[in-house]
C-alpha cells in the first residue's frame, strides 16, 4: 500500500456493531408474542445443526439493559438491531401486541440514554408464521402487510429512531428460504414462484420506504441491507479488474445470488436485461406501477460483505473464476477471507447506483473460546478486521462516500442453519449461563473507534487488548 495521508475515517463515520431479532432475543413466545418461521422451522429435526434453536438464543430479551451497558464499553456509537414482527403483531397483520412494542420502545430509550444511535432493520428474516400460512413472501398482499406492520413501527418510534433499513439480505430469504429451501421457512418454490417472492419482497420494500417517509416524525434516513456480492480481481491488471466489476454486474445463474437483479429495481427502476432474457417465461407479471413503488428513492445503501470471490478476465471479454492457492485463508464457515472485497464491492456499488454506502454487516467466524486466563484471544478477528478496514478506508481515499462500518456481530448469537456452531461476536456468550466476556476484539474495535479508525495503520492490533486494559486501570 503506499503512504497513507489522512488515517483517519471522514468526520462523521459511524461506528457501529450489529445483530438480528431472532439471532439474540430468545423469548420465543413471551408476553404475546406470535410464532415466527423460524420457531416453526427450528421444530424440524434435522433442519439445523445440533438441532438447536433461537427459542433462548441471547436472552437479550431479557438482559437488553446490561447487553447496552456492554455496547458502551465497547465504545459504540451506532446500534444496528432489527424489530420480530411477530412480537408485536403475532398474526402479522391487525392485533398489535403492546408489550411486544413496548420492548422495542425500552430498548431505544435505553440506546439514546447511552448516547448510542440506534439503526432499525424491519425485516431480518423472522416472517410472522401466520402470514406464511397465508401464502407469505408468494401472496399477493404481502406487500401491503408489510408497509402495514412498517406503519406501526414508525408511528411508535420515529419521534426518536431516524436511521431505518427495510428488509435483510433478500437473496437469503428469498434464495435460501423459498427457492433452495435451507432457511426458514424451508419452501422450495421453482424459479417462476421464487421470482415471484423476489418480485414482491421489492414492492414491500418499496412500500416500506413510502411509509416512512409519509409518517416519519422525524427526517428519516433510508436505506436496505442486501448482501454484497463481491469480485476481486485476480491480478491488478485492468482486464481483470474490468473483468471483476463485470461479474459483479452480471445475473447469471437461477440461485438469485447476484447484485443486480435486486439493487437495479430498487435503485434504477428496472430489472437488468440480462436477467430479463436469463429468467424468460419464468419472470412474474409486473404492474403498471410497480416498478415506480420499487424504487422509491432512499438515501444509502447497505451493504453486508464478508467474502469474495477472485476471477480474472475470461477469452469473450467476460469472466471465469480465478483459483485462489492452495490452503489461502478460509474462516470457519470456509468462506474466503479477502479483504479486498470490500474495497472492490464498495467501489462496484458506488459507481452503478451513486449511493453513500454504509457497510451494514462485516465480520468472521473464528474458534472463539474462554481461555484459562478468563479471556477471549481471539487474533484472527482483530486481524481480520484491521484488513478488512484499511481496504475500506482505501476506496474512502479513492473517493467513494462510505458513511459508515457495523461489525457483525455485538455478541456470539444464533447463527440460523448453522445453530450455535458459529461465534461472530465481539463479545463472547456462554449459552449455558448467559455470561457475556467481551474479546480481545472488543477492546482493539474500542481503540479503533477512539481513534476514528486510525491506529489501524500504526499500531499493532494484538497489543489493544494490554493498552486498554491499562487505561481502564488507571
Ligand atoms: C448474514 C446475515 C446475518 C448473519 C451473518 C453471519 O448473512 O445477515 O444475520 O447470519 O450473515
Amino acid at each position: 500500500m503506499t503512504e497513507i495521508e489522512n488515517k483517519t475515517f471522514p468526520d462523521g463515520f459511524t461506528w457501529g456493531a450489529a445483530t438480528a431479532a431472532y439471532q439474540i432475543e430468545g423469548a420465543w413466545n413471551a408476553d404475546g408474542k406470535g410464532p415466527s418461521v423460524w420457531d416453526a422451522y427450528t421444530q424440524q429435526k434435522g433442519k439445523i445443526w445440533d438441532n438447536d434453536s433461537g427459542a433462548v438464543a441471547c436472552d437479550h430479551y431479557h438482559r437488553y439493559a446490561s447487553d447496552v451497558k456492554l455496547m458502551g464499553e465497547l465504545g459504540l456509537q451506532a446500534y444496528r438491531m432489527s424489530i420480530s414482527w411477530p412480537r408485536v403483531m403475532p398474526e402479522g397483520t391487525g392485533a398489535v401486541n403492546q408489550a411486544g412494542l413496548d420492548f422495542y420502545d425500552r430498548l431505544v430509550d435505553e440506546l439514546l440514554e447511552a448516547g448510542i444511535n440506534p439503526w432499525v432493520t424491519l425485516f431480518h428474516w423472522d416472517y410472522p408464521l401466520a402470514l406464511d400460512y397465508k401464502g407469505g413472501w408468494l401472496a399477493e398482499d404481502s406487500p401491503r402487510w408489510f408497509a402495514d406492520y412498517t406503519k406501526v413501527i414508525i408511528d411508535r418510534l420515529s419521534d426518536r429512531v431516524t436511521n431505518w433499513i427495510t428488509l435483510n439480505e433478500p437473496q437469503c430469504f428469498v434464495g435460501l428460504g423459498h427457492h433452495q429451501g435451507t432457511h426458514a421457512p424451508g419452501h422450495k418454490l421453482g424459479l417462476a414462484k421464487a421470482l415471484r417472492v423476489a418480485h414482491n419482497s421489492l414492492l414491500a420494500h418499496g412500500h416500506a420506504v413510502s411509509v416512512i417517509r409519509a409518517h416519519s416524525q422525524l427526517p428519516a434516513s433510508i436505506g436496505w441491507a442486501p448482501v454484497g456480492n463481491a469480485y476481486t480481481p485476480a491480478t491488478n491488471s485492468p482486464a481483470d479488474e474490468a473483468a471483476a466489476m463485470k461479474a459483479m454486474g452480471a445475473v447469471f445463474d437461477n440461485s438469485l445470488w447476484n447484485n443486480t437483479w435486486w439493487a437495479d429495481p430498487v435503485v434504477l427502476g428496472s430489472y437488468p436485461e440480462e436477467g430479463l432474457k436469463l429468467y424468460g417465461d419464468a419472470m412474474p407479471k409486473i404492474g403498471p406501477d410497480d416498478m415506480a413503488i420499487i424504487s422509491q428513492p432512499i438515501d444509502f445503501y447497505g451493504c453486508n460483505i464478508y467474502t469474495g470471490m477472485p476471477c480474472r478476465a475470461g477469452d469473450d471479454s467476460g469472466f471465469v473464476d480465478a483459483e485462489m492457492p492452495s490452503g489461502s485463508p478460509r474462516n470457519l464457515f470456509m468462506w474466503r477471507v479477502l479483504p479486498e472485497a470490500i474495497y472492490w464491492c464498495s467501489k462496484f456499488l458506488s459507481e452503478r447506483y451513486n449511493l453513500p454506502i454504509v457497510i451494514t454487516e462485516n465480520g468472521v467466524t473464528c474458534h472463539d473460546w474462554v481461555s484459562l486466563d478468563g479471556k477471549v484471544h481471539d487474533s484472527q478477528r482483530l486481524d481480520f478486521m484491521t484488513r478488512y478496514l484499511q481496504q475500506l478506508h482505501r476506496v474512502i481515499d479513492d473517493g467513494v462516500d462510505v458513511r459508515g462500518y457495523f461489525h457483525w456481530s455485538l455478541m456470539d448469537n444464533f447463527e440460523w442453519a448453522e445453530g450455535y456452531k458459529h461465534r461472530f461476536g465481539l463479545i463472547h456468550v456462554d449459552f449455558e449461563t448467559q455470561q457475556r466476556t467481551l474479546k480481545d476484539s472488543a477492546s482493539w474495535y474500542r481503540r479503533i473507534i477512539d481513534s476514528n479508525g486510525a491506529c489501524i495503520f500504526d499500531e499493532s492490533p494484538h497489543a489493544a487488548p494490554q493498552m486498554v486494559e491499562d487505561a481502564l486501570i488507571q
